[in-house]
């Protein structure tokens, strides 16, 4: 398949360029580099540096007949959301309208990275498709009215596309060529092999008041070579003439922030240097994935499922990361 991957250069958009690159297919990444990096796409990737705001470009870049287009490319901070939510709204929704816009015409198949904040507050423990849509943060709604604007366009256009809600997306390439960068970083485990490499002088568990055994944040960590399986699964999916869809993805187990910190100190064989700070805001107790529609529909495995592999593999590319 020949696929263009939105946001190729960024985290989880640069390990699904290796995952179809090194399955034999195509890619062409479009990235306008603000928070993604040249040298993470694979150098047989195709790469044109470019913006979604761009809707001229946006024409000339589907003129190509790609068999699909993944759309990684959004911003992911919740805080900052809340503090700049037009940026938000301007990035993440409108500027995925001019894809959409891009692409009426000419039918295509969009995969689209969605995530577990368009849930809000969880109503039960494991979150499956039912679960009701309503985000608490400008992030959350952002991704949320991308879905409800693909359905629009699904039935308006005839534009497919499958919604894949990640729960916390985290990991490395198992051969540690590529990993998470993020700048800043504000995501649980690099902060962490960044406190236990010296990186940075300690990490602060955000809260221990929750209403969990150990009173501290329980999520659902998914590798991210996991979730690339899960987006070539689902487009080929929609090639096979499949209807559009949405799915959950997550292991369908959580770790509290003290258990992910233990896992750590595991696998490193280092202590990890911590204290307690308060609540962040936003932060729902639990949050832990129902994937069984995926694993049905989609015939999704995850292969890296187990937290100490997904530590593991961050932790290498931590250690050797540029
Ligand atoms: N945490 C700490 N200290 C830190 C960083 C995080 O205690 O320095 C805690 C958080 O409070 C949370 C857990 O670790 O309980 C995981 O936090 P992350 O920031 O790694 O991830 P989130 O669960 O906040 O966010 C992830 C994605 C978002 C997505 C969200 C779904 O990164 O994009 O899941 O709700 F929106």
């Amino acid at each position: 398949m020949n696929v263009l991957v939105i946001g190729g250069a960024g985290y989880i958009g640069s390990h699904m360029v290796k995952s179809l690159i090194e399955q034999g297919h195509q890619a062409t990444v479009l990235d306008n580099l603000c928070n993604g990096h040249r040298d993470a796409v694979h150098p047989e990737a195709d790469m044109v540096v470019g913006d979604l705001s761009d809707c001229a470009l946006l024409k000339r870049v589907l003129d190509y007949d790609y068999d699909g287009v993944m759309h990684f490319a959004s911003y992911i901070q919740v805080g900052e959301s809340m503090r700049d939510p037009g940026a938000y709204y301007r990035n993440n929704f409108s500027n995925t309208l001019n894809l959409l816009d891009a692409m009426t015409g000419r039918g295509g198949r969009l995969i689209f990275s969605s995530t577990a904040a368009i849930f809000g507050n969880p109503r039960q423990a494991m979150i499956d498709e039912n679960h009701p849509c309503e985000p608490i943060n400008p992030y959350g709604r952002s991704k949320w009215m991308v879905e409800q604007a693909l359905a629009d366009h699904d039935r308006a256009h005839g534009i497919k596309s499958v919604c894949l809600r990640y729960f916390n997306a985290a990991g490395a390439a198992p051969d540690a060529s590529i990993g998470e960068r993020h700048t800043p970083e504000t995501h649980l485990i690099p902060l962490i092999l960044q406190a236990v490499s010296g990186k940075r002088p300690s990490i602060e568990i955000y809260g221990d008041d929750y209403d969990t055994p150990d009173g501290t944040c329980i999520r659902d960590y998914i590798h991210v070579v996991d979730l690339c399986d899960a987006h070539l699964l689902a487009l080929k999916q929609l090639k096979e003439g499949a209807d559009s869809a949405a799915y959950n993805l997550g292991n369908g187990q959580g770790f509290s922030v003290r258990e992910v910190i233990t896992a750590v100190e595991r696998v490193t064989g280092r202590v990890v240097p911590f204290s307690v700070a308060p609540r962040r805001e936003g932060d729902p107790d639990r949050l832990i994935a129902d994937s069984r529609l995926a694993v049905k529909e989609l015939g999704w495995r995850p292969q890296r499922a187990e937290l100490d592999t997904i530590i593991a593999d961050a932790w290498r590319w931590e250690c050797r990361r540029p």
